[in-house]
């Protein structure tokens, strides 16, 4: 006997989980199936993003964080430690408890809205009178039906061709986020933002990383000013990121693995690691959705087609977040989950991809919104740019940390903001105010007018938006 709900969402990560709340909220009756099992193998909703992502990513981040400040800068501040040891199986473990703190949050949240949980795989059987038939398979046995389906299933790690991850010596970011002891030497292939995140990581805890990056340019992404100065604080810490390489053959030793490849200057060299980390990107989840037995359409990458609205080519089936088009990013899944329930429900949700914030993670942390010099200077617009730098804010000096700066760029006749981009300290939390700026269409004189705690790092966000028109106060 089939169970009715009003919407059915595969997948309980940021994109699923959220989507399935704000449609409980409407007053849908929803049911969430997701398969991610713990090591106890209980039910472990929120997906790639708690489990094995940006959650974990961030707790061993801080960890590590501490362990550089204590042997690097606490004796600027005339604290004396004596030797310092990290214990890693200690920092896994809190890392662990922290992704569980997280995964109960959310099967609370679950009771606390209304949502039936589903724990298992969940699949297309086919489209019935008014909806569609979903199969659970797993530690739930169900058949469940709705008229709406949200698909949110995700995006795994792409492995190198012929270069499995063992997650022992080869890891994927599920490996990488739970070594047992410091690699003495660490490789790592893609300096994108996994590999730089994880590379700092283990870095701070004492590896030797060596970052193979096969573009010739350095987060390309990125404004050139904000990655060329990201990039001068990596070398000075001691990061190795080799640009332009093309990876050869990849062999495992008794210890280890040894990685061939050939370097910018074309010569052949042969770099031997104890781990590798492979972050080249990742692949939307679509496997054993059974997309087929419906008519599911996916696009050439393997992503669900979908249009702006997240609808798929099947009236009343929607897709969100890593398994579709745009940035793999917790929070874009999350704002499209939101949207697709309201749109469900008849409202007119609205996600704005020109404002979307990306923040990597590292020391200095490398944090944007809209568009790029580089991008501004190929679409043809003319722009004004204005920057300030952290070594002239008066809270940066006092935490220690002037590195980097923020940089605006506003249309050069209206001055409204077109892009944000921020290295250096806590721009991850700097950059919410540009976020704001930039989705009231604010102009680089209204931040400038604003007033700004002193001190603060924020203060660094007006004096960039001031020297828009060139008349900084403290530079
Ligand atoms: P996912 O989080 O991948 O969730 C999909 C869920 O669906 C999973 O639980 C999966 O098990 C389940 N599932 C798949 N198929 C089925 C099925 N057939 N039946 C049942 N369940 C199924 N993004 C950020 O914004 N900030 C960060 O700091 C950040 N850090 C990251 C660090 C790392 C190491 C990695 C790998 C990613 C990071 N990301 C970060 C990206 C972020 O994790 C993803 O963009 C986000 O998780 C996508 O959410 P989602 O809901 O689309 O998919
Ligand atoms: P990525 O797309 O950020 O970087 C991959 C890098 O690998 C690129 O620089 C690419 O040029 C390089 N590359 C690809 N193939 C290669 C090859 N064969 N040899 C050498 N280099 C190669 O992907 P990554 O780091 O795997 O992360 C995946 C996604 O996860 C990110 O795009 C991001 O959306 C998300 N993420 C977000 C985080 C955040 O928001 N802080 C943190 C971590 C991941």
């Amino acid at each position: 006997m089939s169970k009715q709900f009003d919407v059915i969402v595969i997948g309980a990560g940021p994109g699923g989980y959220i989507a399935a709340i704000r449609a409980a909220q409407l007053g849908f009756q929803v049911a969430c199936i997701d398969e991610w099992t713990n090591a106890a193998g209980g039910a472990a909703p929120g997906g790639t993003c708690t489990n094995v992502g940006c959650i974990p990513s961030k707790a061993l981040l801080q960890s590590s964080e501490h362990f550089e400040q204590a042997n690097h800068h606490f004796a600027e501040h005339g604290i004396s430690t004596g030797t310092v040891k990290m214990d890693v199986a200690k920092m896994i473990a809190r890392k662990d408890n922290v992704v569980k703190q997280n995964n109960d949050g959310i099967l609370y949240l679950f009771k606390k809205n209304k949502v039936s949980f589903f724990h298992g795989r969940g699949s297309f059987v086919k489209a019935v009178e008014g909806g569609y038939e979903i199969q659970v398979a797993g530690k739930a046995e169900e058949t469940l039906t709705a008229k709406q389906v949200i698909v949110a299933t995700g995006s795994s790690a792409r492995a190198l061709p012929s270069v499995p991850f063992d997650e022992v010596n080869v890891l994927s970011n599920d490996g990488a986020l739970r070594v047992g002891a410091v690699p003495k030497k660490l490789a790592v292939i893609g300096s994108g933002v996994i590999g730089l995140e994880m590379g700092s990581v283990w870095r701070r805890l004492g590896a030797d990383v060596t970052i193979l990056e096969g573009l010739p340019t350095f987060l390309g992404a990125v404004d050139t000013q904000i990655a060329k100065e990201a990039k001068k604080a990596f070398d000075k810490q001691g990061l190795k990121i080799e640009l332009g390489v093309k990876v050869g053959e990849i062999k495992s030793l008794k210890k280890g693995v040894s990685i061939a490849y050939t370097n910018a200057k074309g010569e052949e060299v042969k770099l031997d690691a104890d781990k590798l980390i492979v972050s080249i990107g990742r692949v939307p989840n679509t496997n054993g959705l059974n997309v087929e037995a419906v008519g599911l359409q996916l696009d050439e990458r393997g992503a669900i087609l979908v249009d702006g609205d997240c609808k798929t080519n099947l009236p009343g089936v929607w897709a969100v977040g890593d398994v579709v088009r745009g940035p793999m990013l917790a929070h874009k899944a999350e704002e499209e989950g939101v949207a697709v329930a309201e749109r469900i429900a008849g409202q007119h949700g609205h996600v704005n991809f020109n404002t979307i914030p990306w923040v990597i993670y590292t020391s200095p942390e490398i944090a944007w919104v809209g568009r790029t010099e580089q991008q501004l200077k190929a679409d043809g617009v003319a722009y004004k740019a204005g920057s300030f730098p952290f070594l002239a804010n008066g809270r940066a000096r006092a935490l220690g940390d002037t590195t980097g700066m923020v940089k605006f760029l506003a249309d050069a006749t209206t001055d409204e903001i077109l892009g944000v981009h921020i290295v250096g300290p806590m721009a991850s939390e700097l950059i919410a105010e540009a976020v704001v700026a930039m989705e009231f269409r604010a102009s680089a004189e209204d931040i400038a007018r604003i007033c700004h705690a002193h001190p603060s790092l924020s203060e660094a966000t007006k004096e960039a938006a001031l020297a828009v028109d060139k008349r900084t106060l403290n530079f």
